[in-house]
C-alpha cells in the first residue's frame, strides 16, 4: 500500500485481501476470516451474492448511466422499491454515491425547504465525512447531549418541562437529524419518548425530519429501518452503506409533501453520478433480496438469540463493562483506561480469523455480521470470543 494515502483512521490489517465470499474474506496467504463487520456494514447479504452480482452483470451490459438530460424505467422501480419500505410511497427519491452524500443532500433540502439553516441532532451521532454534516459548527448544530436521558427515571414519559427540552430554540431550528442508535459508535437507541417528543416539537415549528439510515437501513436492526423502532414517520431518508451490498450507491427518499416543496423552490443538487441506472438496479437487487430471504426478521429473531449467547459467554469476564444490540448490530464495551483491552482483543480475534469493528475512543467492539450469516458461524464466534477473553484475563 506505499502509494495509497491510509487516512481511514484505522491501522491496516490484513493488506492481501484476494477473494470474498459470503461471510469469509480470503488472503493471499491462504487465511480465511470471518467477516463480523460485513465491510464497513456494507453487505447486509455477505460478500459476492450472486443475486446482485446478476443483476450487475444485466444491468453492465445494457446502460451504467446516462446523463443529465436522460433516465430509464429501472431508475423509477428502484424508487418505487425504495419509497416501499420507506412508507413514503407517494415520494421521490434521488440516488447517489455514498451515505455521506445522501445525508449531505437531505441537510440542504431541509435548508432550501424551511429557509433555516440551523439543525438539531444528538451529540453523538455520526452523520458523515464531509459538508455540514461532518463540521457541526454551532453556527449550524443544536447538539442535544442526551446522556442524562440513559439513566433518567422519567425517560419513559419525558418530561416536556426537563432543561434538555428548554435549552432547545426550537423556533430556529430547520429540523431534526435523527441517527437511531448511535450505530456508527456504540449501540444506544435514545428513549422513544425524547425522539418522538422532540420530532413533534420540530414539526409544530415547520421544521422537517432527516433521518440517517446509513447504518441501520436495510435491516440491520431487525426492522426495515432504525426508526421503525420509533412512532416516527420521516420527512427524508437517507440511506447508503446496505443498499449497495458492496457497490457504491446511496439515495435520498423524501416525502410527497417534502418533494413538493423542493420542485416549487427548483431544488438545485447537480452531481454527475445522480440518478446512475446501474446504482439503482443493485438497490432494487438488494432490497429484492432482503425481502425473499425474509432477512429482516431473521435478524431480529436470531439477533436475540445472537445477543443472549454473546451475554452468557461475556458474564464470566469482569471487564466486559457492557453488552448490548439490536438485530445484527451488537456492541461490547470494555473496562479499563484508555483503548485497552478492545485493541487487543480486536487483534487477537483478527489472528483467530474474526473481523469484528474496533470502536477507537470508546474501548469498544462492535458486531454486524451479514444478515444472512450461518447460524453455525455464529456459535463458531462465540467461541472464538470466549477464547480471546479467557486469555485476556
Ligand atoms: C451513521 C453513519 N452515517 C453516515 C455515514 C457515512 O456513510 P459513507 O461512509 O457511505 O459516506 C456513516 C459511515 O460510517 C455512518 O456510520
Amino acid at each position: 500500500m506505499r502509494n495509497i494515502l491510509w487516512c481511514t483512521g484505522h491501522s491496516l490489517k490484513i493488506p492481501d485481501i484476494v477473494r470474498a465470499e459470503g461471510s469469509f474474506i480470503y488472503d493471499g496467504r491462504g487465511n480465511r476470516y470471518m467477516d463480523l463487520e460485513s465491510g464497513v456494514w456494507v453487505v447486509p447479504l455477505g460478500h459476492n451474492y450472486p443475486g446482485v452480482n446478476q443483476a450487475i452483470n444485466d444491468q453492465l451490459s445494457k446502460l451504467t448511466h446516462c446523463g443529465y438530460y436522460n433516465s430509464s424505467s429501472i431508475v423509477n422501480e428502484a424508487a418505487r422499491a425504495v419509497l416501499g419500505i420507506t412508507g413514503l410511497e407517494d415520494g421521490k427519491c434521488i440516488f447517489l454515491c455514498s451515505g455521506s452524500e445522501a445525508v449531505e443532500c437531505g441537510i440542504q433540502a431541509i435548508h432550501k425547504i424551511t429557509g433555516k439553516t440551523k439543525l438539531l441532532c444528538l451529540h453523538d451521532s455520526f452523520l458523515g465525512s464531509y459538508g455540514a454534516a461532518s463540521k457541526k459548527r454551532q453556527e449550524e448544530w443544536h447538539l442535544l447531549d442526551w446522556t442524562g436521558c440513559r439513566s433518567c427515571s422519567q425517560s419513559e414519559r419525558c418530561d416536556p418541562d426537563c432543561h434538555l427540552f428548554s435549552a432547545i430554540p426550537f423556533k430556529e431550528l430547520g429540523g431534526f437529524v435523527f441517527e437511531p442508535g448511535s450505530a456508527s459508535g456504540l449501540v444506544r437507541f435514545p428513549p422513544c419518548a425524547l425522539i418522538e417528543k422532540m420530532v413533534s416539537k420540530i414539526r409544530d415549528h415547520g421544521g422537517k425530519i432527516l433521518v440517517n439510515e446509513v447504518t441501520t437501513g436495510l435491516g440491520r436492526s431487525g426492522q426495515w429501518f432504525g426508526y421503525n423502532h420509533y412512532q416516527l414517520k420521516p420527512d427524508l431518508v437517507a440511506m447508503g452503506k446496505g443498499i449497495g451490498n458492496g457497490y457504491p450507491v446511496s439515495v435520498l427518499a423524501i416525502s410527497q409533501d417534502a418533494a413538493r416543496k423542493l420542485e416549487e423552490k427548483s431544488f438545485y443538487y447537480q452531481q454527475s453520478h445522480q440518478n446512475d441506472a446501474l446504482g439503482c438496479r443493485v438497490a432494487l437487487a438488494v432490497i429484492d433480496e432482503l425481502d425473499k430471504e425474509n432477512l429482516i426478521e431473521r435478524c431480529s429473531e436470531l439477533g436475540i438469540e445472537f445477543l443472549k449467547h454473546l451475554n452468557s459467554i461475556c458474564r464470566k469476564y469482569p471487564f466486559v463493562r457492557d453488552i448490548r444490540g439490536k438485530g445484527f448490530m451488537i456492541a461490547i464495551e470494555f473496562s479499563g483506561a484508555g483503548d485497552q483491552p478492545a485493541v487487543a482483543i480486536h487483534d487477537q480475534l483478527i489472528k483467530k480469523g474474526f473481523i469484528t469493528s474496533l470502536r477507537r475512543g470508546h474501548n469498544s467492539l462492535r458486531i454486524d455480521p451479514p444478515l444472512n450469516i450461518k447460524k453455525e458461524y455464529l456459535a463458531e464466534f462465540t467461541t472464538g470470543l470466549d477464547s480471546v477473553l479467557s486469555s485476556t484475563c
